[in-house]
């Protein structure tokens, strides 16, 4: 995940130059400019600072800088609203409603109004993320904080960013918002995110999708499985949760593959904890190679078709479809006779106006594929529910389903 090139970064302190290691998760090059700053600097500074392209070293209180962080957080999202409302102002009137009784959601379902909003949200995400990353610190080497109040945070960088080499008393840079990433993952996978349906714990790794909203499990667990179901693979098996339903549901041999080799460690690891032995993992671009034919595929691709900004959004973007499309192209080659897919996808991006339901339906028949059935669910995460989101509109639509898909001529 990390850029496989080494980076350094230098600064000056007391008119000596120092250096450390840079790391980034989100792909970030090393700061050109950088203060010191501690439990003096006020927020306001502090954003000032951030704004300008200033990156701050932190040498105050660790607790400090998580509240700093917090207050830096509220400015910024201040500024988006801000930036938001004057833009869903100007489209609403553009598209000549500009005394509309709707309320604010409807009235945005206008073409070209939602997916604007959809790209400036996704915009104004990536310079929170630019602005919220100027503030860092410094680890010593075996990722040891000499803050005051610093937590231990050796186990969770090493899981998070690798093993960087002790014997070179290598020091790194890195943004407190990394870190918290870092501390957030490492809780997860102690805790694990139970799949209430299952009745079990998931526990997923750093840099791997975590099935945090698991509506989809449900409809995996409803639908019939195929009359002849031995072999199933599961494609993009992130934590390993779709394998596991199918060797609950008794699926005999389970082939699952994945891309990341985050995503294959994890999966590894909560197959072993379940003592699963039906399932085999594989390092692969979509399907298993020297696999037999499979009685069932199953692949929940990213939902939303838009380009990753960093390797971290790599489960949940899609560009172009690719995994999507791929996956279809592919599936006849691999599927048995009287073999089913079951794709899970969300309609949020038809809502977003970024893909359209005939584009989906032509992607099945492109790929000799008709719908059998499709079983569906509305999911009830926050998100859905949160009226001030500009997007409420769609995302308060969006229904997950579960499409079995069979070759025209089965
Ligand atoms: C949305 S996540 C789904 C994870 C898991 N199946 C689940 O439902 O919780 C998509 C997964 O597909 C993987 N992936 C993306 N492109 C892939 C490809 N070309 N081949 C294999 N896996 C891929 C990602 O690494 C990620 O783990």
């Amino acid at each position: 995940m990390l850029a496989t090139e080494k980076q350094y970064v230098q600064w000056f302190e007391n008119e000596t130059l120092r250096h450390a290691r840079w790391l980034s998760q989100s792909n970030q090059v090393p700061p050109a400019r950088i203060v010191l700053v501690d439990d003096k600097t006020t927020a306001d500074e502090a954003y000032r600072l951030a704004c300008a392209g200033t990156s701050m070293l932190w040498y105050g209180d660790f607790h400090n800088a998580r509240q700093l962080l917090q207050a830096l957080t509220r400015r910024i999202e201040h500024s988006e609203q801000r930036k938001i409302s004057k833009a869903a102002n100007k489209q609403d009137k553009s598209a000549g409603s500009p005394h509309s009784d709707k309320s604010t959601a409807e009235s945005l379902v206008t073409p070209k109004i939602i997916p604007n909003l959809f790209h400036q949200q996704r915009q104004a995400q990536a310079q929170r993320s630019r602005l919220l990353s100027r503030l860092l610190l410094k680890l010593d080497a075996g990722y040891i904080s000499q803050l005051r109040r610093a937590p231990d945070v050796r186990a969770a960088c090493t899981a998070a960013f690798g093993q960087l080499d002790e014997r070179m008393d290598e020091s790194c840079l890195l943004s407190f918002r990394d870190l918290q990433g870092a501390l957030g993952a490492a809780g997860w996978r102690a805790k694990g995110v139970p799949i209430k349906p299952l009745n079990l714990s998931i526990f997923p790794h750093y840099g791997v999708f975590a099935p945090t909203r698991h509506e989809y499990v449900q409809l995996l667990l409803d639908a019939p499985l195929p009359d002849t179901c031995r072999v199933a693979f599961d494609i993009g098996t992130g934590t390993g949760l779709l394998a596991i339903i199918l060797a609950q549901r008794g699926v005999k041999q389970i082939i699952a593959t994945d891309l990341n080799p985050r995503a294959l460690a994890c999966a590894s690891e909560n197959f072993a904890r379940l003592e699963l032995s039906a399932v085999h993992l594989q390092q692969a671009d979509l399907f298993p190679t020297d696999a037999p034919l499979a009685n069932l595929l199953v692949c929940n691709p990213p939902w939303l078709p838009a380009k990753p900004t960093s390797p971290l959004e790599y489960a949940v973007y899609d560009a172009n479809s690719a995994m999507l499309r791929g996956f279809l192209q592919g599936v006849k080659q691999h599927l048995a006779e009287q073999g089913e897919v079951w794709l899970i996808l969300s309609d949020l991006a038809e809502h977003l106006q970024l893909r359209s339901r005939d584009e989906l339906l032509g992607w099945f028949s492109d790929a000799g594929l008709a719908v059998k059935y499709r079983l569906d669910t509305q999911p009830k995460h926050g998100r859905s529910q949160d009226e001030t989101d500009p997007l409420f509109a769609a995302r308060s639509a969006e229904i997950t389903s579960l499409w079995c898909l069979v070759p025209f001529d089965n």
